[in-house]
């Protein structure tokens, strides 16, 4: 009797399960989309710790010659939009019905859980107004000379490779020269990695950059099944990391009095945190401290790697195409003469066009987030043919725009020169967007603009970066597979020869 029952319970179990993964595989061609296949468990998502997501989504766009293609996260359609104008319809006209992105950590993991980046409308609109404040222009011109000064120390830097290795190791240089830029700039702590390679934040960043299979396991729920991260006590950084941070955290806050000391200037991040501690205090609501933490730890991660792939993906690029790195320096000492070779500030900086360009395809290329995650709030009508339901994530397909040859002809080449035609095919400001659009695009874009243009400038007047033999082209330098963002899966190796 007992077996009968148990028997008859599985085989209904698995009649239902059947059944709804039946209909669940049915999703997309019932509605007339165009699709990827679907498997059980994994949905759509084969790439995972096989390649890099940014070479699948290219994949994605080149296969399917449509405006968007449907898909499963797991158990979970979702749609990839190939379309600019749809992603900007997506991220501009419509940002209202998408505030949040899909991923999302939980509970368990308070620091992945609350910062800007995976934090969810209205504690989202709250932080962002908030934080914003941080990076004004007025401030920007603060942190430019802590930027001067730093890129100085890079010049430095190179000579003591060079000089110890005959090349040097782009990505671990230049993650220890934006951990110090972030650490000086927003955290008003003086750190000594960009000489040294170490410093307290710099063990931070580096922890960050190590790989596990727990934490692989962390990121892969927390941006494509974030249901599953409480469940498993899933956490985006390891415990001894955001531990660790905590304590940086509280002596920075510490040497500035603590939360009672008034703050009038509003200087950096930790003045707009304690600020905002305060302003909380006086209407009675409250404010965790993992909520501040969480902010600060998401500028620091948020902006040491991209911009330090940026960085080592431009000058690896120029190594091997001197014709371009000749021309940028060209425009380098005309400029450096104009202001009677004193340090370039802000605006002699911004005229500079060829360096835009140089950054902007490499940018372009080498988009660190390959893809921009969005989530409805309500039903959406994405065009005459679907509309899709509320909670559907919608992911814009940035790396498959930035390669498409209709926008950039022979996109695998490294052209900045494509930046300075202007293409009446790119009239949608979609058609580029490293730093996202809309109200939840980038926040430490100006900020990164300015690192890099002023970082790029220093290192080639006074050096001329060279390919050395054995190293792959550009192009065929491995990504890393184990990570969702596109960074460098092997190092990148060059020579610097300094300018007479
Ligand atoms: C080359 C450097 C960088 C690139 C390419 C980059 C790219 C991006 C992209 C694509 C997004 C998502 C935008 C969207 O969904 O529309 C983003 C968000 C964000 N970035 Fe950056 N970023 C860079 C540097 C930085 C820096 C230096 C910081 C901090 C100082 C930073 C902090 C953030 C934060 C906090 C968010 C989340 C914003 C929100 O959701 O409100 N990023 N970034
Ligand atoms: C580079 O891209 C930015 C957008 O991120 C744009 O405003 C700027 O005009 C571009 N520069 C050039 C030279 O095309």
């Amino acid at each position: 009797m007992f077996w009968s029952l148990l028997i008859i319970i599985s085989l209904c179990t698995l009649i239902w399960f059947c059944l709804k993964w039946l209909k669940l595989r049915m999703y997309w061609a019932e509605r007339g989309v165009k699709h990827l296949p679907v498997y059980p468990f994994l949905g759509s998502l084969t790439f995972l710790m096989r390649y890099n997501p940014a070479i699948w989504m290219r994949n994605v766009y080149e296969r399917f010659d449509s405006p968007y293609v449907g898909m499963w996260v797991f158990f979970r359609p979702a749609v990839i939009i190939n379309d600019p104008e749809m992603a900007r319809n997506i991220l501009i006209k419509d940002a209202a019905v998408f505030k949040d992105r899909f991923l999302s950590s939980g509970p368990s993991d308070p620091i992945g859980h609350l910062n800007l980046f995976s934090v969810k409308d209205p504690l989202w609109s709250f932080l962002r107004r908030r934080l914003t404040a941080v990076f004004t222009a007025a401030k920007l011109r603060g942190v430019f000379r802590i930027m001067q000064q730093k890129s100085k120390e890079l010049v430095q830097r190179i000579g003591i490779e060079m000089k110890k290795n005959q090349r040097v190791n782009l990505r671990m240089m230049f993650t220890d020269f934006t951990t110090d830029v972030i650490a000086a700039s927003a955290f008003g702590v003086a750190c000594d990695a960009t000489l040294t390679g170490e410093s307290p934040l710099r063990s931070v960043t580096k922890e960050i950059m190590e790989f596990s299979v727990f934490r692989g396991l962390s990121w892969v729920s927390i941006f494509f099944y974030p249901e599953l991260v409480d469940i498993f006590g899933f956490t985006s950084l390891p415990k001894s990391v955001t531990e660790y941070f905590k304590k940086i955290f509280r002596m920075i806050v510490a040497e500035r009095g603590g939360y009672d000391v008034e703050i009038k200037e509003n200087r950096d991040l930790f003045d707009a945190l304690i600020k905002l501690k305060q302003d909380c205090l006086k209407e009675n609501k409250d404010i965790s401290e993992d909520t501040l933490v969480a902010q600060a730890m998401v500028f620091l991660q948020g902006g040491f790697d991209t911009t330090g792939s940026i960085f080592a993906y431009c000058v690896y690029e120029l190594a091997f195409h001197p014709e371009i790195q000749n021309k940028l320096y060209q425009e380098l000492i005309e400029a450096e003469e104009k202001v009677g070779h004193a340090d370039f500030d802000m605006n002699s900086l911004t005229e500079l066009k060829y360096l835009d360009c140089v950054i902007n395809e490499t940018l372009r290329k080498y988009q660190p987030m390959g893809w921009l995650d969005r989530m409805t709030s309500k039903d959406y009508k994405l065009d005459d043919r679907l509309t899709i339901s509320a909670g559907t994530p919608v992911y814009i397909n940035v790396i498959g725009i930035h390669y498409d040859p209709k926008f950039y002809p022979e996109p695998e080449r490294f052209n900045p020169d494509r930046f300075l035609l202007t293409n009446e095919k790119n009239t949608c400001i979609t058609t580029f967007v490293p730093f996202g659009e809309g109200p939840r695009s980038c926040i430490g874009r100006r900020f990164a603009m300015m690192n890099l243009r002023n970082a790029l400038a220093t290192i080639f007047l006074a050096y001329e970066a060279r390919a050395l033999p054995n190293t792959p082209k550009p192009s065929e330098a491995k990504i890393e597979t184990r990570n969702l963002f596109l960074t460098p899966g092997e190092p990148l190796l060059v020579e610097f020869v300094p300018r007479l």
